[in-house]
């Protein structure tokens, strides 16, 4: 219906029917309300459950390790393997890997703990006080590392506060450090303390084990006392000093 009212007389009229109590406006033709498309709200469709994401395979770091050690060709790259190697928690508190020092291809293989304090600094093992003490003995039978022995740790990377290495990140870098053996290829283990002597040997007791021969990767193999216990018990040195005079002789063909 065209409307022939102003504004102002349909407001009037609106407002004359509200006062009289009109609550619907009832067009011209009748609506069948069971004809309009139902709008009413529907029950929802049941929420798929999201799907369980598939369990990560658990991983075993040591079978990683043997991998990654296995494929590595030269010490540069084992170098680079143990650098990006992921799950030994020791290398998260580290400043830096340290990986070996002194002449690879010499004949003996100088094998410590873990780097301590001037070590993470340095990314060299054998620099601090014990280093000094190694030092020394290495030249008491006219050895030098910058000559004729190549160094290197159990652990690349320093444990927080100096502390032991637990079993499993030794067992876990034990690969790496059989592969740096076999890249190496020294004739001659010195394995200083008891963490090398778990390693490498499968044992510990350093007082018993020390100046005896004995055999791992195929090579002779010395456990001799670790310079930083001689620091602390330098009446020691006089069976330390035994050890090195046998693997004098030892060099020189005479064991
Ligand atoms: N002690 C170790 O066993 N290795 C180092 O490099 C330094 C201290």
């Amino acid at each position: 219906m065209e409307s022939c009212l102003d504004y102002y007389a349909t407001r009037a009229l609106l407002d004359w029917q509200i006062e009289l109590g009109v609550t619907e406006s009832i067009g011209d033709e009748p609506i069948n309300r069971y004809d309009l498309p139902d709008t009413s709200p529907k029950p929802k469709a049941p929420v798929a459950a999201p799907a369980t994401p598939a369990k990560p395979e658990a991983v075993d770091p040591v079978a990683v390790a043997k991998a990654a050690a296995s494929g590595a060709k030269s010490l540069e790259a084992l170098r680079e393997a143990m650098d990006t190697f992921a799950y030994c928690e020791l290398k998260r508190g580290a400043r830096q890997l340290v990986f070996a020092d002194g002449v690879p291809g010499a004949k003996v293989m100088i094998i410590g703990e873990a780097p301590g304090r001037d070590e993470d600094r340095e990314g060299k093992p054998f620099v601090g006080r014990a280093g000094q003490l190694l030092d020394r003995m290495l030249a008491a039978i006219d050895l030098d590392r910058a000559q004729n022995v190549y160094i290197t740790n159990v652990l690349p990377w320093r444990p927080p506060q100096n502390r032991d290495p637990k079993p499993e990140e030794i067992g876990m870098m034990t690969p790496f450090l059989e592969r740096h053996v076999a890249l190496a290829r020294p004739e001659i283990l010195v394995v200083m303390g008891n963490i090398s002597c778990q390693a490498l040997l499968g044992k510990r007791g350093i007082t018993r084990l020390r100046g005896n021969w004995d055999q791992a990767l195929d090579l002779p193999v010395i456990p001799m006392f670790h310079p930083a216990y001689l620091l602390r018990q330098p009446q020691m040195k006089r069976q330390a000093w035994a050890d090195l005079l046998e693997l004098k002789a030892r060099l020189r063909g005479g064991a």
